[in-house]
């Protein structure tokens, strides 16, 4: 029988009996973060396990493994995904890689860890490998490097998790931006925005306003008069795609029952499958909202009065998208695959509506002309002519 992963109540137990603490009481943000990061991690175990024989997830701000009310932690989350996928894919090698710069959260890490890998040897699963370090994150990040020199060259996936508490730092910034040079990788990160907001301009904590200034002009490259945060995102994130290797992203707001603006989950990647797993999580836990809002409720998320689903509206919303890029941009032909990179990353809807729900509706109404270059059944390798009548 097949082992389902470790439960709190099977932890708490060791963290206790070592005298260990527990990390801080968590929030529905905090907890819904957890299990959209351990939700895609499945998503994109299934595209990775057929390519990949070393797997890596690292979490460089990791926290004690468990919360004091029934959480576990998402490297913990992540644990319990590789462990019921290794018992599947005995010839795949998974690594979770933790780090936080509190001993006594480490010291948590490591008395979990040296319980749950001897059982899982016990109950035969010998493809997990879990490596517990305390250092501050950027010179782990730059530490990594090294650590996973021994796989290079052979097929490996990697995911880097990086989710302080308050916005990066500079350093930060820049270790992180090196290893996604060095290490073809996927970045996975908190950008907390509102730490921007709060403190950008604070006259009453001065460090951390410098701080902030630093990692606008230093990292983002713009000038530290910009105060707006959306613009220092958008350089942020035009800063992390000059990387070697990343090329496409996906940015999802995280609020508070207040309804505040908190944090984004900025998830980076260099391939358009990861982008594709990225927004197909994305729309099981959140459907088509751009944000989690915990006080929304997806019970109400239905067919209005016009008869219209929010499916419909975040189809007419792609459609004017893709109009606009085609309007602007002054290109009349686009391949299925540019469609879909430009609606993957600034739209709300997965790739499987983009047929039904934006390309056949534009070729309808005569707006778009399908070329057939592969016959007219096959959509995916085609290309489509935009009317200049319908920009
Ligand atoms: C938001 S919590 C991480 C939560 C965890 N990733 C999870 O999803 O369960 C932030 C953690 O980062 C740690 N931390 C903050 N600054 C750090 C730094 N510069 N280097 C390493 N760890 C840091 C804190 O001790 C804290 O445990």
């Amino acid at each position: 029988m097949s082992f389902n992963g470790f439960t709190y109540e099977d932890l708490k137990p060791i963290a206790l009996d070592n005298k260990c603490i527990l990390g801080e009481q968590i929030v529905a943000h905090t907890s819904k973060k957890i299990e959209y990061v351990a939700r895609y991690v499945d998503e994109w175990l299934y595209v990775i396990e057929n390519i990949s024989g070393h797997i890596f997830f690292i979490d460089a701000m990791s926290n004690a493994g468990l919360y004091e009310n029934n959480f576990l932690s998402t490297a913990l989350e992540v644990l319990n995904v590789f462990i019921r996928h290794a018992q599947r894919h005995q010839d795949r090698n998974y690594y979770l890689f933790c780090n936080d710069y509190d001993k006594k959260k480490i010291k948590t890490l490591t008395a979990l860890k040296n319980y749950m890998l001897p059982m899982l040897r016990a109950k035969g699963i010998h493809n997990i490998y879990m490596y517990v370090d305390c250092a501050d994150a950027s010179e782990y990040i730059r530490g990594l490097n090294l650590k996973l020199i021994p796989f290079r060259g052979a097929k490996s996936s990697t995911l880097l998790y990086v989710d302080p508490y308050n916005i990066l730092t500079e350093e930060l910034g820049r270790a992180i931006l090196d290893f996604s040079n060095n290490v073809y990788s996927e970045v996975l990160i908190n950008f907390f925005s509102s730490d921007i907001v709060r403190n950008i301009n604070n006259q009453a904590a001065v460090n951390k306003s410098e701080e902030i200034h630093r990692f606008i002009k230093g990292f983002c490259e713009i000038e530290d008069d910009i105060s707006d945060e959306n613009e220092i995102r958008k350089a942020f994130i035009g800063k992390m795609l000059s990387s070697k290797y990343l090329s496409y992203y996906h940015d999802f707001i995280m609020k508070n029952s207040t309804n505040i603006t908190l944090y984004h989950l900025i998830y980076f990647t260099p391939n358009l499958r990861g982008l594709e797993k990225i927004k197909d999580t994305t729309y099981k836990l959140f459907k088509t909202y751009r944000d989690y809002d915990p006080k929304r409720s997806l019970e109400y998320y239905t067919i209005d009065l016009f008869g219209k689903s929010p499916e419909d509206y975040a189809c007419d919303e792609a459609m004017e998208i893709i109009l606009k890029h085609a309007r602007l941009s002054r290109t009349r032909e686009y391949s299925f695959k540019e469609i879909e990179e430009i609606l993957l990353q600034e739209g709300v809807i997965p790739v499987s509506l983009i047929i039904n729900g934006v390309l056949r509706p534009l070729i309808k109404s005569g707006k778009v002309e399908k070329r057939n270059l592969k016959g007219p059944r096959n959509f995916k390798e085609d290309n489509y002519l935009f009317k200049a009548e319908a920009l």
